[in-house]
């Protein structure tokens, strides 16, 4: 029971839970070394957490000090700073020699961030370093991230600086001074290594590829989709070995990659099931699994359709019905109803709102298998009420 839930996580995915991105993490581990910064984007649940993660346990850099700030709850710049002021107090606790050397390191600290009066305070388990901002809070940011790299380049540590959500930003007030800050810190860094990622990849698009804001052409771009078949098909065998000492059938593996697309994500909802029966399963059953789990997440579904415009609903349910590379050609589009000049934009719509992906094909299809397979069935459902005649 422990196995699966270790080797299919719902969560962050690491060690021998972790399959394949091996171009990925070699990029990312290249970057990291040469102080390049990282942005990765991808769609919810698709491993952005776990590839950093990953590459970290696998660089094993010595005095390498990660921060992953999460920017989900952050809603004004006051709220970024205290996220970043309390991160980078913890960051400087991690370099010891400032804790073997507190007097001196007092100096230092003050003279790395003299605008937001360090105090250290002694706890329990060694001790703390807390900054105050005293002035604005990009200021504060600006000052936070210098001095701490300041600090860590004269004591031989590297710092990976790791912000998640970032797209966040995008929606504050004074967002493009606040990303000047990040920029200005980004820029001068020689021991930090930053990485960006976030789920609103429109957002994202819209921070770092105009080249009107400030993080234009901060960042090499890691671009992180489905695990390819081939890779996830030898893992999935191997994890079958381990579990039952017997294969499964390459036809309950390419049932498990069709209804879940490789989505790592759902690969693991589905295996995290099926690797709890006393042997592997074939390919009827994992459909019928597949489908049970779709059923249960309907109520998600019908909310998420249920956000969309009409004609938005209309277009992604002939795309799930039929992925396409010709969306605009008339014989697939004489299904819908709505006026032909509009379908740019629609496709547009969903395509910022992650409903709808261009894949590496060039076909349309929709992003999250669970609504492509509750669309597919809801359409092939009878419509006559079955009575029961007792
Ligand atoms: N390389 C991988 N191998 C196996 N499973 C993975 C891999 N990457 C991610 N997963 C699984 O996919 C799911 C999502 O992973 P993760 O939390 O890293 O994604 P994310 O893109 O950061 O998600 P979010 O958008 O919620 O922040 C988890 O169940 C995780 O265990
Ligand atoms: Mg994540």
């Amino acid at each position: 029971m422990r196995q699966q839930l270790d080797i299919f996580p719902l969560d962050i995915a690491t060690g021998s839970a972790f399959c394949n991105r091996t171009e990925e993490i070699e990029r990312l581990s290249i970057n990291i070394k040469g102080v390049t910064h990282t942005l990765i984007t991808a769609p919810r649940r698709m491993g952005k957490t776990s590839l950093v993660v990953e590459t970290l346990n696998r660089l094993a850099i010595p005095r390498l000090i990660p921060v992953h700030l999460d920017l989900m709850l952050t809603s004004s710049p006051t709220s970024v700073q205290q996220y970043i002021l309390k991160a980078v107090g913890e960051a400087i606790s991690e370099i010891k020699p400032i804790a073997s050397k507190l007097n001196l390191a007092g100096q230092q600290l003050k003279k790395a961030l003299l605008s937001l009066r360090p105090q250290i305070e002694i706890t329990d388990d060694g001790f703390k370093i807390k900054l105050e901002a005293t002035r604005t809070p990009v200021e504060s940011i600006s000052d936070a991230l210098t001095g701490l790299d300041q600090l860590a380049d004269k004591h031989g540590y590297r710092v990976v600086f790791y912000m998640d959500e970032f797209q966040q930003l995008a929606d504050m007030a004074d967002n493009e001074t606040l990303e000047a800050a990040i920029r200005h810190a980004a820029q001068h860094a020689r021991a930090t290594a930053y990485i960006f990622t976030g789920s609103n990849r429109h957002m994202l698009s819209l921070m770092f590829d105009d080249s009107a804001r400030p993080l234009y052409h901060l960042c090499d771009k890691i671009v992180i989709a489905r695990i390819n078949t081939k890779e996830y098909a030898a893992y999935l065998k191997d994890q079958a070995k381990k579990c039952w000492k017997k294969p499964i059938t390459d036809t309950a593996i390419s049932a498990i990659m069709e209804c879940t697309q490789q989505h790592p994500y759902y690969v693991n909802v589905l295996c995290r099931h099926l690797w709890r029966e006393k042997a592997p399963p074939g390919a009827k059953k994992a459909k019928e699994a597949w489908l049970h789990y779709v059923q249960y997440e309907r109520g998600r579904v019908i909310s998420d359709i249920n956000k969309l415009s009409n004609n938005q609903r209309e277009l992604l349910i002939l795309i799930a019905s039929e992925p396409t590379d010709t969306p605009y050609a008339e014989h697939y589009l004489s299904r819908v109803n709505f006026a032909r000049g509009s379908v740019r934009n629609i496709l547009k719509a969903l395509i910022e709102q992650d409903f709808i992906l261009c894949d590496q094909d060039g076909f349309y299809r929709v992003q999250d298998p669970v609504i492509e397979t509750y669309i597919r069935h809801k359409q092939q459902d009878s419509t006559l009420i079955r009575i029961r005649i007792e």
